[in-house]
């Protein structure tokens, strides 16, 4: 059955799809907190979600290269994009998902790795406290931390925007690629 485990040329397969519904869970969970008190207000709540900012935040750098390279991988097997315009449109707005869930964390990462305050991650003490300030290492995050964040999550709304005009206005096969049961790998040929 290993057929069902990598991607077939039209869908994807169970590797991809963990990652990529894991991942949207992950990402979801990491911006919900901020939302959430950006709307109402710290509470109990947002501490409670905002708490592993960090954490999550590195798992999703991790788990976004670990994607990239079975992206690659597997690239002669994914199900085609469309002809024109609107594929390339998807294959762009794809690639820069990628970009945003790489380069958010790791501008950060690096800041906390040349700040002040140092990096502690899952309780371990990743770069201690009080090491002196490293310019370079800072200002990146500084700049484009929460700008590049926000982009990615009006990306995300256009992505989810895109696979349910998919669904519901031309009716195709897009999100049944990526959820749900799929196309038989024989209908292929
Ligand atoms: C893909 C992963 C991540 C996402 C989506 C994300 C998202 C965000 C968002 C939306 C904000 C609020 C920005 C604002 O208030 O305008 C923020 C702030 C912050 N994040 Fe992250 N973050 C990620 C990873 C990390 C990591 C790995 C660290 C550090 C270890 C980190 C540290 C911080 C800090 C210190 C702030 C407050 C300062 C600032 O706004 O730059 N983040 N993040
Ligand atoms: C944090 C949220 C999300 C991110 C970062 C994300 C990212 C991606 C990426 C990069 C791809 C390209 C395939 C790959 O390399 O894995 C993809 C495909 C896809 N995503 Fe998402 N996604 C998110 C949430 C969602 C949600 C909520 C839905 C459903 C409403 C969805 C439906 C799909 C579908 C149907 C495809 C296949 C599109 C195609 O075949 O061209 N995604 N997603």
């Amino acid at each position: 059955m290993a057929h069902r485990w990598r991607d077939n040329g039209l869908r994807y397969g169970l590797v991809t799809r963990i990652f990529h519904w894991n991942m949207a869970f992950i990402i979801c969970w990491q911006f919900s907190g901020i939302v959430v008190n950006r709307l109402f207000g710290r509470s109990a709540l947002t501490d409670l979600l905002n708490m592993t900012h960090g954490e999550l935040g590195a798992a999703i750098l991790v788990l976004a290269a670990l994607r990239a390279i079975w992206g690659f991988y597997n690239l002669r097997n994914r199900p085609p994009h469309e002809q024109g315009a609107l594929g390339l449109a998807a294959r762009a707005g794809h690639a820069l998902l990628y970009l945003l869930m790489l380069a958010i964390p790791a501008l950060a990462l690096l800041r906390a790795t040349g700040s002040e305050w140092g990096l502690a991650l899952f309780g371990f003490e990743i770069v201690p406290r009080g090491n002196e300030r490293v310019e370079w290492m800072v200002a990146p995050a500084n700049l484009l931390h929460g700008a590049l964040a926000w982009t990615l999550l009006a990306m995300i709304a256009g992505h989810i925007a895109m696979v349910l005009i998919h669904r519901f206005v031309w009716k195709d096969e897009v999100l049944r690629r990526m959820a749900g049961p799929a196309p038989l790998p024989q209908a292929a040929e």
